[in-house]
């Protein structure tokens, strides 16, 4: 691993270990893939203002997110099927999670189910709920708390499913088909398909053993075929049902996010799911200071970090906290745990650095005096 340095070098190592099906799935955007790129071209817009002759000797980046302390601004984002890219990956993430003190957010897509994670990783563990079928969110939604999750996050991007042409093209999907090409992949990355055949084929394990609709849901997950029904009644209903902290993930819109701030939510994501649902959807960091400053400290982000210093930016502009999707399955893909957990220390490192060379001691001390936006 010496070579990884930055979330790219870790990107480098996991296109190399997995399948190109694999890497693609988790790559990949919607359509055109032009919010893959409008996302990395939305720090650009926005420079630092470092201030001089401060005492940067020591720094801390803690923050206090949402009534809880954090050693520093980032979560681990729900990403499903992480056993595809690592044997018991959602586990390994969780237990670099854990090890650093930050969040890990569960999705219903996940490969190992609410119950073995809060059992074989602990930490801070919170679920991410896809509404697929109402009664099936209702059963999810309890054993989540009953697993003790404290927080719900609600992700409400994926009416349909983006049009992903990477998977389309591929074929990829739960279970692997084992076509020519496919095998032919998996030949050329035989550390992936070694560590596939040790750890078993990836199931949907929150839905195993359950009833004979089980088919019929896995089938809806992985086609993330949702409840399109799902509306501001549903969100209603959901938050009376949940008696502890909710999130709604994939907002970008103001009134949408003081929708849902009315509505009893304890915050809002800003999120457009990695570019990989609507291509020609805003990036959440165009909208994060107009939408963090109407509602303060309850605004969490995503969507393209791969620097510490864009996580800087996004906490001058008011952000409360930062997911990471895509660069922690970087590092799971390369190296499992260890490598999800030197994904965390690159980040942290350069955020450290940023905050250093900005003349800015603390993470929580940041404000828009931090910041230009490059249009003026
Ligand atoms: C492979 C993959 C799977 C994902 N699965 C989910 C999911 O199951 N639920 C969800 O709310 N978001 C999912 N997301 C979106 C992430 O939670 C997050 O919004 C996004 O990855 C952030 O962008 P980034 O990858 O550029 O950091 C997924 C993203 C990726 C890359």
């Amino acid at each position: 691993m010496s070579s990884a340095f930055s979330v790219e070098g870790f990107r480098s190592l996991a296109k190399r270990r997995l399948p190109r099906m694999v890497f693609d799935y988790l790559e990949g955007g919607a359509e055109d893939e032009k919010c893959l790129q409008r996302n990395r071209l939305a720090f650009d817009e926005w420079e630092f203002r470092p201030r001089r002759l401060a005492d940067v000797s020591t720094r801390d980046l803690s923050v206090n997110l949402l009534g809880n302390a954090l050693p520093m601004p980032l979560l681990v984002a729900p990403t499903g099927l992480n056993g595809a890219f690592w044997p018991r990956g959602d586990i390994a993430l969780a237990t670099a999670a854990r090890k650093a003190g930050i969040p890990f957010m569960l999705s219903t897509a996940a490969n190992a189910s609410i119950e073995q994670v809060a059992d074989k990783a602990g930490g801070e563990l919170w679920f991410q709920l896809y509404v697929v079928h109402p009664s099936l969110a209702d059963q999810l939604v309890a054993r989540a708390l009953a697993a003790g999750c404290r927080t719900l996050v609600l992700t409400t991007d994926v009416a349909v499913n983006g049009k992903r042409e990477r998977d389309l093209r591929s074929g990829f999907g739960l279970p692997f088909k084992y076509t020519p090409k496919v095998m032919l992949d998996g030949m050329l990355h035989p550390r992936w398909s070694m560590s596939l055949l040790a750890g078993g084929m990836p199931q949907m394990a929150n839905f195993a053993n359950q009833d004979a609709n089980n088919v019929e849901l896995q089938a809806a997950l992985l086609s993330r075929k949702m409840d399109a029904s799902f509306d501001w009644e549903a969100l209603k209903r959901l938050r009376q049902q949940w008696p502890h902290r909710l999130l709604v993930k994939g907002i970008l819109h103001p009134d949408d996010a003081a929708r849902c701030i009315e509505l009893g939510a304890d915050g809002v994501i800003l999120s457009n799911h990695g570019g990989r649902q609507l291509d020609s959807s805003c990036s959440p960091m165009s909208v994060l200071k107009d939408i963090a400053l109407a509602h303060p400290g309850r605004v969490l982000v995503d969507s393209g970090f791969r620097r510490g210093s864009d996580v800087v930016k996004a906490m001058a502009l008011g952000a409360a906290g930062v997911l990471i999707g895509r660069p922690l399955l970087y590092g799971l893909a390369a190296a499992g745990e260890a490598g999800a957990s030197q994904v965390l220390s690159i980040f942290k490192d350069e955020m450290d650095r940023t905050l250093a060379n900005m003349g800015c001691a603390a993470m929580a001390g940041l404000s828009l005096e931090h910041i230009n936006s490059v249009r003026g």
